[in-house]
């Protein structure tokens, strides 16, 4: 990049002040030696921002920033280096050095086809003041395009005439071939006459860096046309994929608002959104937004606001932006979604119900990672094993995508999340209601199903040991949750399960999140890898709390060296005893929440049911073998709670 020496940079602060550059944008006072103005990063009353031409710098006293002309121009403006540099050696009458007679003979052609352009500009402007354009004007009219808009976007109107434009601009001095080169006529194979590409049509410039126009794009007054819209082709000036409509003015509003960029469709919808006060819209031109595209958006904006019609059309070019973001997502760049009501626009939503109308389908807008789940979650009903395992496989292949690594594992967390979110019982131990989305009630309704199953499976099988029984929450959750960290195939056979769980502990259910979401992210990695991401991750604390943990470490199928077939058996033997403990917690504070909202009866009731069910064995072992729980062990529990109810009671006894 030695495109710029120092020398000539240093000239160029010399020769402009920079309280001219800075003026334009700044009301300045001179106070001694220096100006004062409001600050133009913040919102303030009293003036604490400084330029001082000696020192060819600004200064602001409320934000801290600082810098000479070229960074002023790309903080108040988002200009990039180079661009800033190009604007002020055009303004300073400095030639910007050449690197080879080619690139300034380039240089010196794409000059004649901007000047091309910009005449052309000035014509179509002037057509729409005159008798021809009256058609134009009165359909800009119709659609609620005013003056000010108009003027801002240069709009303007193509006439009829076969070679209108090119007989205005060959008698400007321009050649022919410059003027097909700029896309402004067509020369026919054939040798024919050459003839105007727009007729008939309402004009929208494209501008490219620096405000030069570089392209057109115009929408047919004559409904049997043979396309609504036409643009330029692709030009030395102009690739389309390249080029935002109303780029350089949307990201001069974003850097001084600090607004996201308003990603729209089209030319009518970026001017009626700049009617309503949305300075930040812009718009691809015709086509899906395309890399380049994309990395201009984020250039500026960390999460660009992209539009889409609420209706399936509009919901299926949502979900291509989507997949063509995915792979390309940064550490804080990523796209959120405005979905419009059914069949609009944001020209049309804005036409039927105002500012408030697009105001609020923006306060509505979706994050990317929402409207990927979305997607992938009605895709197909969920309602069997297999089309659950489908589910996560597609978000494992779709997590695969992202190339940049921490965004990938956060990826995983959140889906991890969002699966473990789907699949847990409605209930949370303690029986408080898990809060739960109205969409996924039914889903969670089948997930509950799913984990009473686990729960009746469990009961025919070897009961409850004593020590399992008395292990703590956290050992009891630790130790599933280790046997995953050293057996992370387990997950894989154990899937549904594992995204069931219910872990009472905070932390150890924070741990659990990170497992599954690197188990998403990376299902290749092994125990090693696992456990070295971890230590990474906010959950490190606690996975060493469980490694070192000896009441832990003394069971055998939790250690490392276990067979996976043993350390499975293990696990799901540890996952029925964790089911029938906090499944028996559940339903005692369950009751013992019923006591003091219901009274007497309910207690009772509750306490009867219990003990009909413990007495047919529903709850006991099979043996009677030392350290197994006996028929009345979980009675006891209830028994010792009922005193301390009623002693409570003593103390404040119920109102009826
Ligand atoms: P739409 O067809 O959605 O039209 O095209 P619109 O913007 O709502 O137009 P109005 O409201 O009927 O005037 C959206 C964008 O797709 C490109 C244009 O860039 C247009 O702004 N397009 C559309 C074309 O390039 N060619 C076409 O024939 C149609
Ligand atoms: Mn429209």
């Amino acid at each position: 990049m030695a495109r710029f020496t120092p020398e000539f940079l240093d000239e160029l602060r010399t020769r402009i002040r920079v309280s001219d550059v800075v003026g334009r944008s700044v009301k300045l006072q001179r106070r001694g030696n220096a100006w004062w103005g409001l600050s133009p990063f913040k919102k303030e009353k009293s003036p604490s921002f400084s330029v001082d031409d000696n020192r060819q710098s600004y200064h602001c006293f409320s934000t801290g920033q600082h810098g000479d002309i070229i960074k002023f121009l790309m903080e108040t403006k988002g200009m990039t280096f180079p661009e800033a540099v190009e604007q002020l050696a055009a303004e300073a009458g400095m030639e910007i050095p050449k690197s080879s007679p080619a690139a300034a003979e380039e240089a010196e052609l794409r000059k004649g086809l901007i000047e091309a352009c910009e005449a052309a500009t000035v014509f179509f402007q002037s057509m729409l003041r005159r008798a021809p354009g009256r058609q134009a004007t009165d359909y800009l009219k119709n659609r609620k395009v005013d003056e000010e808009q108009i003027e801002t976007f240069r709009l303007g109107y193509a006439p009829s005439d076969r070679t209108a434009l090119r007989d205005y601009l060959i008698n400007k001095g321009f050649t022919e071939e410059t003027l097909v080169d700029a896309g402004l006529v067509i020369k026919p194979d054939d040798g024919g006459a050459a003839y105007d590409r727009f007729r008939n049509r309402v004009m929208f410039p494209i501008l490219g860096p620096r405000d030069a126009v570089i392209a057109f794009g115009g929408r047919a007054l004559d409904a049997d046309a043979r396309a609504k819209y036409l643009n330029s082709p692709e030009t030395k000036l102009f690739h389309k994929g390249d080029v935002l409509y109303n780029h350089a003015a949307a990201r001069e509003a974003s850097a001084k608002s600090g607004e996201p960029f308003i990603v729209c469709e089209g030319y009518m919808d970026v001017i009626a959104l700049w009617g309503a006060g949305f300075k930040t819209s812009l718009a691809p031109l015709g086509t899906a937004l395309t890399e380049n595209q994309l990395a201009l958006l984020w250039r500026q904006s960390d999460e660009p606001a992209l539009c889409f019609d609420g209706d399936s059309a509009g919901l299926s070019a949502a979900y291509r932006s989507v997949d063509r973001a995915l792979p390309l997502l940064k550490p804080g760049k990523s796209l959120t979604f405005v979905l419009l009501p059914k069949g609009q626009d944001p020209d049309d939503l804005i036409r039927a119900e105002g500012a408030a109308g697009f105001e609020r389908a923006f306060g509505d807008r979706r994050s990317l990672a929402d409207i990927l789940w979305r997607r992938e979650t009605e895709l197909a009903p969920l309602d069997t094993p297999e089309r659950r395992a489908a589910l996560r496989a597609r978000l494992r292949d779709l997590i695969k995508g992202i190339a940049d690594k921490d965004v990938r594992q956060a990826y995983g967390v959140e889906f991890a999340n969002r699966l473990r979110d789907f699949f847990r019982p409605v209930t949370a131990p303690g029986g408080e209601p898990i809060p739960r989305s109205r969409a996924g009630f039914e889903r969670r309704r089948r997930y509950r199903n799913e984990s009473q199953r686990l729960f009746h499976e469990a009961r025919p099988l070897p009961g409850l040991k004593q020590k399992q029984l008395e292990l703590s929450p956290f050992r009891r959750g630790g130790t599933l949750i280790l046997g995953l960290v050293n057996h992370p195939g387990i997950i894989q056979r154990q899937e549904e399960a594992v995204l069931g769980l219910d872990i009472e502990n905070p932390d150890l259910d924070e741990l659990l999140t990170q497992i599954l979401g690197m188990d998403l992210a990376d299902p290749t990695l092994d125990s090693a890898g696992l456990k070295a991401h971890l230590h990474q991750t906010p959950a490190a604390g606690t996975l060493q709390r469980i490694l070192s943990d000896e009441t832990l470490i003394i069971q055998r199928f939790l250690r490392p060296g276990a067979e996976l077939d043993d350390a499975d058996w293990g696990w799901k033997d540890a996952l029925r005893h964790h089911l029938l403990a906090t499944s028996a917690t559940r339903e005692v504070a369950a009751s013992a929440s019923q006591i003091f909202s219901d009274g007497e009866e309910v207690w009772k009731s509750a306490v009867l049911a219990r003990e009909e069910r413990v007495n047919s064995g529903d709850f006991s072992s099979r043996g009677e073998a030392d350290g197994e729980v006996k028929p009345g062990e979980v009675d006891e529990r209830l028994r010792r709670m009922r005193e301390s109810v009623a002693a409570k009671r003593g103390a404040k006894p119920f109102k009826n």
